[in-house]
């Protein structure tokens, strides 16, 4: 019994001083322009649907500058997350997507978009994104918020399929909206890409 409360305790202790260690490295990271951004037109776009991708991408924004916009619904999915959610399953079984906003993308070199996680996929409005615009010539970016599970290899693979161009980078998967230290994270995961 003595041995299984220590043993709890020094796990307990080794997981706060990772902890601490992890938002020490987060805090002292320092964002230097990458080269694929440098001179480029920036447009960071997004669909969210609770407010998590939203707080990312303004705060994606407010690191790499550029403009920013939103994809929105012709017909909003319904307040009710159960109501919400059959929607969704049903929409995904029948292959149809939602319908959104006109967005003008031509003007722009370097797209991030951010979408939530649905059903381990990228949301219907960003897949309605990908495939109505043209990618050509411009670099991809995606970032996804989630809350428990993302079939990571499925995501990146459906959208290379989708939006035509090989020039997609590593996305970023932000659980929720990264509870805490969101700009550290963003500037950690722009440094690597
Ligand atoms: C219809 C629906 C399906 C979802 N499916 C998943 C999922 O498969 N995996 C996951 O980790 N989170 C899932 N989530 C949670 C969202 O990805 C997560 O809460 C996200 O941060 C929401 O972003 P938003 O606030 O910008 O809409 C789902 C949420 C909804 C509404």
């Amino acid at each position: 019994m003595k041995f299984i409360l220590v043993s709890i305790l020094i796990i307990f202790f080794a997981l706060i001083v990772a902890a601490i260690c992890k938002i020490n490295e987060l805090k002292n990271i320092k964002y230097s322009q990458p080269q694929f951004l440098t001179d480029k037109k920036i447009l960071t776009i997004y669909y969210s649907n609770g407010g998590n991708t939203k707080n990312v991408a303004q705060n994606l924004h407010s690191i790499v500058g550029g403009d920013i916009k939103e994809i929105e619904l012709e017909e909003k999915y319904p307040n009710n997350i159960f109501k919400m959610s059959k929607l969704v399953r049903k929409q995904i079984k029948e292959g149809n997507l939602p319908k959104i906003n006109n967005i003008d993308i031509s003007n722009y070199d370097v797209i991030f978009v951010g979408s939530p996680i649905w059903n381990f996929s990228p949301s219907l409005p960003m897949k309605s994104f990908i495939i109505n615009n043209n990618f050509e010539n411009k670099t991809l970016i995606p970032f996804f918020t989630y809350s428990g599970g993302a079939d990571k290899t499925k995501t990146i693979n459906g959208i290379k399929e989708a939006a035509k161009t090989k020039d997609i980078k590593q996305p970023l998967f932000m659980f929720e909206n990264g509870i805490f230290l969101v700009k550290e994270q963003l500037i950690k995961w722009l440094n690597n890409i």
